[in-house]
């Protein structure tokens, strides 16, 4: 994992050298219509304050809870006995990536939603929330955290969610050989290189030209940068943008030549 000096430096490299957010010099219509209508989209969705009560009470929750530890996730707490809100503060993804997953789905539909680590089920409300006719199908290692998703979700009245516990090298491929076929996949859990690669290629093999990968954190360690600097080479990929706390990969090979934007959100 990077230092918290060393990512600065870093995510000041990516401001001063990204696209502006405005689309201006963006020569690609697709990226210039995913700039104005979905990364720039600043409406107030009604969901947002309803999940984000919930992410609150996440924050403010003192009870104290066993959890497994899966993957390189988290880079402050390494016990085994974690509160609540402490886990809730340091893993979830900040609600200017949870409501961008949200405006995502909500805009190209994807059907079949896969999420690798749920934790509380944050982003997973959002993925859901976004389009209530896709199937959010999310996958978290720990127990005790995915019960409390589980909660959540019934709190929300989440009926399209589906929660799988487990690691995800059994997980995922067990859920693949049912579901067949994915459209959007968040990848939010185990920031390591060769997991994150196995991912990738695990979910490509059931992937249609139009599916999206979000990768989360993907300048977090060398290991995430290597693994996103292959995933960005890689012969299926065609296009890709990085906004630094995420990365986001298009395999449609209507994209001809391979295009790679960063861009400052
Ligand atoms: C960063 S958190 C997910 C946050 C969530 N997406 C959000 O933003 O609301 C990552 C989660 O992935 C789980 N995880 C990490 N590696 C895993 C693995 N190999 N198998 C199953 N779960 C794993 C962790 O337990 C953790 O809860």
């Amino acid at each position: 994992m990077h230092s918290r000096f060393q990512l600065t430096k870093k995510y000041i490299q990516y401001w001063l050298t990204a696209s502006n957010g405005k689309g201006h010099g963006i020569h690609s219509p697709f990226v210039y219509d995913f700039i104005k209508n979905v990364l720039n989209d600043s409406t107030s969705y009604p969901c947002y304050q309803t999940i984000e009560g919930i992410r609150k009470k996440m924050l403010s929750n003192t009870s104290i809870i066993e959890v497994e530890d899966f993957g390189a996730g988290s880079s402050v707490i390494k016990t085994k006995k974690r509160m609540v809100k402490q886990i809730a503060a340091s893993s979830l993804k900040p609600k200017k990536y949870a409501q961008l997953l949200y405006r995502m789905v909500k805009y190209y539909k994807p059907q079949s939603v896969i999420e690798l680590g749920t934790s509380f089920g944050i982003s997973s409300a959002y993925l859901s929330m976004a389009n209530t006719q896709a199937v959010v199908h999310t996958c978290e290692g720990a127990s005790s955290i995915a019960s409390i998703a589980k909660n959540n979700f019934e709190a929300l009245q989440l009926k399209n969610i589906q929660l799988i516990q487990g690691d995800f090298a059994n997980t995922l491929p067990q859920l693949l050989s049912k579901i067949k076929t994915i459209n959007f996949a968040f990848i939010d859990g185990n920031h390591r290189k060769l997991p994150t690669l196995a991912y990738f290629n695990q979910l490509l093999a059931s992937s249609t030209a139009t599916t999206i990968f979000v990768f989360d954190d993907i300048h977090w360690s060398g290991e995430m940068e290597e693994a996103w600097q292959q995933i960005k080479h890689h012969a299926a990929t065609t296009l890709t943008i990085d906004l630094f706390f995420v990365g986001i990969v298009f395999i449609n090979p209507d994209f001809k030549v391979p295009q790679h934007f960063t861009i400052r959100f």
